[in-house]
C-alpha cells in the first residue's frame, strides 16, 4: 500500500478466545489411543489441549470468545450487525452453529452467515469481512473460528494420527471501517486460494451426498466416515510450501517486508510445520507466536486464538504488525497483513 495514499478499509477492533476448562494431556490420550507422550510431543509438539464437557456444543465456545472480543473493543452486544461463524465442526449439520450464536447474543435478526473453510476459515471470514466493510453494506462484523473438533475424532487407536492433534476453542474479532495509512490499524492485504483437487485428503466424509443414495447410513457409522481422516504426509509437504508463498504475496500487496512484521500467527497444526517455515524463511522464533502446545490444532480457531493469548500475555501490542497465515482442508490457504 502506498504510503501517501489513505483509503477505506477494515481493522480488528477487538478481540476475543476462548478455550473448554478440561484439559486432555497426552498421558490421557495413552490409555485409549494406543500412542506415547513423548511421541506426539516429537511429532506435533503437542502436549496438552482442551476438549469440551459433552453438553458444551461449538456455539457456547463461539458465545464466550465473542463477548471477550466486544468487550476488548469496548463494545456492546446489541452494536453487531452482521455475523460470520467459520466452522466445520457445527451445532448442527444444518442449519450450522452461526444462528444458534445469533440468538444466544440475542441479536433479533442481525444475519449471521457460516462459511466451512476448515483451518483456512477466519481467512476466508477476515477477506468476506473487509469486503462487507468497503462495500458499506455492514459496519461492526463479529467475526468467529470455532470448533469441537472432540466430537469428530475416532477415539480409538484406528484415528491416532488425527485424534491426537485436533482441539476445541475458539476465537473471535469485531471487524469495523477505517481509513487505512501505513501507520494506521487496519488490514493492508489479504491473498486466499483453494485448490478442490485435495479435497479427500482432509476430510469428514458423512453426512454428505458423495457417497450413495443417504448422506449417513449404519455402514458409514461402521466404516468410521462420520470421523475426520487426514493424510498427514500430504498436508505436511502442501503447507510448508503453500504457507510461505501465500505469506509472500500477501506481503508483496501489502507493500511490507517480511522483517517488518512484528507477529507471525500461523496456523496451528503441527510445531514441525511451523518451525520448518520459520527456518527456511528465516524468520526469529521470537517472532512466531504458537498455541499448539498447550491447544492443539483448533481449526478455524487457531489464529484468532492465538492473537487473544497473545494479547492477554502482552505479547500482541496494539500497534504491531501482523502476518495472519494459514493452510488446511480444501486445501484451502491464505494469508493476511494487518496492524493490529
Ligand atoms: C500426522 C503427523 C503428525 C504424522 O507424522 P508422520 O511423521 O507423517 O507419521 P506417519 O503418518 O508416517 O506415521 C509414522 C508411524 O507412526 C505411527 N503413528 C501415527 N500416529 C501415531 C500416534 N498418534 N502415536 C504413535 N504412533 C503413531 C504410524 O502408524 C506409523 O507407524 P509405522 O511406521 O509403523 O507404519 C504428520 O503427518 C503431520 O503433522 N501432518 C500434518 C497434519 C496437519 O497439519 N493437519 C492439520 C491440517 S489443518
Amino acid at each position: 500500500m502506498n504510503s501517501s495514499l489513505s483509503k477505506n478499509g477494515s481493522q480488528i477492533a477487538g478481540i476475543g478466545g476462548y478455550v473448554p476448562d478440561r484439559v486432555v494431556k497426552n498421558a490421557e490420550l495413552e490409555k485409549i489411543l494406543d500412542t506415547t507422550h513423548d511421541w506426539i510431543v516429537q511429532r506435533t509438539g503437542i502436549e496438552e489441549r482442551r476438549w469440551v464437557h459433552p453438553e458444551q456444543a461449538t456455539s457456547d465456545l463461539c458465545l464466550m470468545a465473542a463477548d471477550r472480543a466486544l468487550k476488548n473493543a469496548g463494545m456492546d452486544r446489541l452494536e453487531i450487525d452482521c455475523i460470520i461463524v467459520a466452522t466445520s465442526t457445527p451445532d448442527f449439520d444444518v442449519p450450522g452453529s452461526a444462528p444458534i450464536l445469533q440468538k444466544k447474543l440475542g441479536l433479533g435478526s442481525v444475519p449471521a452467515f457460516e462459511i466451512r473453510q476448515a483451518c483456512s476459515g477466519f481467512l476466508y471470514g477476515l477477506q468476506m469481512a473487509d469486503s462487507f466493510i468497503k462495500a458499506g453494506a455492514y459496519k461492526k462484523i463479529l467475526l468467529v473460528g470455532a470448533e469441537v473438533q472432540s466430537k469428530v475424532l475416532d477415539m480409538t487407536p484406528n484415528g491416532r494420527n488425527v485424534s491426537v492433534i485436533f482441539a476445541d476453542g475458539a476465537g473471535a474479532a469485531i471487524i469495523t471501517p477505517t481509513i487505512l495509512s501505513k501507520n494506521s490499524s487496519g488490514l493492508f492485504s489479504i491473498k486466499i486460494h483453494t485448490d478442490g483437487n485435495f479435497a479427500q485428503e482432509l476430510s469428514i466424509p458423512s453426512p454428505g451426498s458423495a457417497i450413495g443414495p443417504e448422506r449417513l447410513t449404519a455402514t458409514m457409522l461402521t466404516e468410521g466416515k462420520h470421523f475426520l481422516h487426514m493424510n498427514g504426509k500430504l498436508v505436511f509437504t502442501h503447507a510448508v510450501t503453500k504457507m510461505p508463498q501465500v505469506l509472500a504475496e500477501s506481503l508483496n500487496a501489502a507493500e511490507f517486508t517480511q522483517d517488518q512484521v512484528d507477529r507471525f500467527f500461523f496456523h496451528q497444526a503441527n510445531m514441525r510445520i511451523n518451525e520448518k517455515i520459520g527456518n527456511d524463511l528465516k524468520i526469529p522464533s521470537s517472532k512466531i507466536y504458537n498455541t499448539i502446545q498447550k491447544y492443539g490444532n483448533t481449526t478455524a480457531a487457531t489464529i484468532p486464538l492465538g492473537m487473544w493469548d497473545a494479547f492477554e500475555s502482552g505479547s500482541l501490542k496494539k500497534g504491531d504488525l501482523l502476518a495472519l497465515t494459514s493452510f488446511g482442508a480444501g486445501f484451502s490457504w491464505g494469508s493476511a497483513i494487518l496492524r493490529f
